[in-house]
């Protein structure tokens, strides 16, 4: 079975050996791949019924069905969560995704989220009290992809790490590089579009000055 490249990213963020709850499963494609390697055991949750029997026909395609625990649940509220798990949430937006953290917080986990991206940073940080170990960039189908990697450890990031991630702002890689220069394009265009006394012009053009500097390098 071949993973997207985003999928894929996310599985070669995740521990050998750890036990993965992959919240929002969806079809299992990560859970799947990852039993098949032997590397991990993985609980497959989703909120959705008629999602999960298509989870199971997908998971008994490959003979997992004892091997793949699958369990209907809103986030984690029917997971008995242990204290070295790792948790998977990708493929949702940063409400969701806060919400689900909200009743339980696991020690870590992988985030994708699809939108949102500062307002997750911040409150993951801030109130959640978590750290960003790793961020990875994705391109798949012309659509950029964060993937961030976090454990619990109280600290503080300031706006500019919040906006553009902390772990990211210092990687030099060139898909990191195309990544800012997409957002810097993209956000002049918004201020070209802008009336010149619109409220949010400042917030803008503060925001295009670190995407420069984060550039420069
Ligand atoms: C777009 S799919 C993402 C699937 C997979 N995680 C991925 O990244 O490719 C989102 C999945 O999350 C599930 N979902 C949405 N809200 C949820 C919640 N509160 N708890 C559990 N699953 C949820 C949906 O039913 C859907 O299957």
């Amino acid at each position: 079975m071949k993973l997207s490249k985003r999928l894929q990213t996310i599985a070669d963020m995740i521990p050998d050996g750890v036990r993965v709850i992959d919240v929002g499963c969806d079809h299992a494609l990560l859970d799947i791949d990852l039993t098949l390697r032997g590397s991990n055991e993985c609980i497959a949750s989703d909120i959705n019924e008629n999602v999960l029997r298509k989870t199971r026909e997908m998971i008994e395609t490959y003979q997992l069905l004892d091997k793949i625990k699958m369990i209907k649940s809103d986030g984690l509220t029917e997971i008995n969560l242990e204290s070295d798990d790792f948790v998977v949430i990708a493929g949702m937006g940063t409400s969701t995704i806060l919400k689900i953290l909200e009743e339980k917080k696991p020690t870590q986990m992988i985030i994708q989220s699809n939108n949102d991206l500062e307002e997750l940073r911040r409150k993951l940080s801030s109130r959640y009290g978590f750290s960003i170990i790793d961020e990875q960039v994705v391109l798949e189908k012309n659509i950029y992809y964060i993937i961030m990697k976090l454990k619990r450890k109280n600290v503080y990031y300031n706006d500019k790490e919040c906006l553009f991630g902390p772990i990211l702002i210092t990687k030099k890689d060139s898909l990191t590089k195309n990544y800012f220069e997409y957002l810097l394009m993209r956000k002049k265009k918004i201020i070209d579009c802008l009336p010149i006394n619109n409220k949010e012009r400042k917030k803008i053009m503060i925001e295009i000055s670190y995407l420069e500097d984060i550039l420069k390098g």
